[in-house]
């Protein structure tokens, strides 16, 4: 059982003002799969830091998304210690799948529509600034290999969210000072139980480090024929080897590796479409 979750960190939804907050977690919280592509991240904080600012602001306009904060209270104010993001992939009326904004997913605040504007003009003067000042780029390379390795190992998957309806959980992170509290727990806790409702599945997909959370603290199970694993220099491993003894996939030897996860609710029937979960 993790240590109770201290009062002082509540639960809400973001808004515009929380996206330097949140992406300050994707920095010092960041997944397997960021620093494999970004071996050097850590070193360019300013760069990296920059890059999600301008990926959050996309989304927090996107109404199909939605993010959910833990915050915690302290003497000085709120800081964010924690962040889960959801979708929802649904039948349209027509009967096709798509991803639909639903009645959780909170329509656009005043306080958004303040910010817009001034978020856009900071935005496009920080991409002008970038073109006319290539100084500004610090010197943040992508391993091109490397990423192109997770790219294709993730569209091996079969992408199960993109064929069943179902609430699909697209990042997760908490502060590595606050975490063994059950804040993650909670946060995800908090999608299962719209699923749950809904009468859905969670679907979501991560690297080793992540899967063994969602496995082990909320009981998804991986989608076998979604998994990969990837050596240090960006090549493939296939299952026999691995089976065989080969680790060069492990996160110690310098590799990655990830899959596909689902939780389905009980009692409720999901077509997994000819699709193995695992343990
Ligand atoms: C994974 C992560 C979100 C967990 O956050 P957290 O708030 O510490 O999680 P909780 O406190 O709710 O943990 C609940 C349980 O899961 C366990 N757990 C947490 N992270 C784990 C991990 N990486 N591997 C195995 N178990 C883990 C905890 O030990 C605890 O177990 P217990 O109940 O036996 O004590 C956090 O470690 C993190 O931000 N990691 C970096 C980003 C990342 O990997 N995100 C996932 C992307 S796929």
């Amino acid at each position: 059982m993790p240590r109770p979750t201290p009062t002082e960190i509540t639960f809400r939804e973001w808004t515009g003002s929380d996206i330097v907050g949140v992406a300050e977690l994707f920095l010092v919280a960041p997944d397997d799969g960021t620093l494999y592509q970004f071996p050097e991240a850590k070193k360019h904080h300013q760069e990296m830091l920059s890059k999600f600012i301008r990926y959050l602001k996309s989304e927090l306009f996107n109404r199909k998304t939605l993010t959910r904060i833990a915050d915690l209270r302290t003497e000085s104010g709120e800081k964010i210690v924690g962040f889960s993001q959801w979708h929802q992939r649904v039948k349209d009326p027509k009967g096709s799948d798509t991803y639909m904004p639903i009645e959780v997913f909170r329509p656009l605040s005043l306080q958004d529509l303040i910010n817009w504007p001034l978020m856009a003009l900071e935005a496009t003067y920080k991409q002008l600034y970038s073109w006319l000042h290539q100084e500004a780029n610090l010197g943040l390379q992508r391993n091109p290999k490397k990423s192109e390795a997770i790219r294709a190992g993730r569209n091996r998957s079969p992408q199960l969210e993109k064929s069943i309806p179902c609430f699909q959980l697209s990042g997760l992170a908490v502060h590595p000072d606050h975490q063994g509290f059950g804040i993650a727990t909670k946060l995800v806790r908090w999608g299962m139980d719209q699923a749950k409702a809904k009468g859905v599945p969670v679907i979501t997909g991560g690297e080793e480090s992540g899967l063994k959370f969602y496995q082990n603290a909320l009981g998804f199970k991986r989608i076998r024929e979604s998994e990969y694993w990837i050596d240090p220099e960006g090549n493939n491993i296939d299952r026999e080897e691995v089976e065989k003894g080969n680790d060069l996939w492990k996160k110690v030897n310098g590799g990655v590796s990830g899959s596909d996860a689902i939780w389905c609710p009980d009692g409720i029937e999901v077509d997994l479409k000819g699709l193995t979960p695992g343990s």
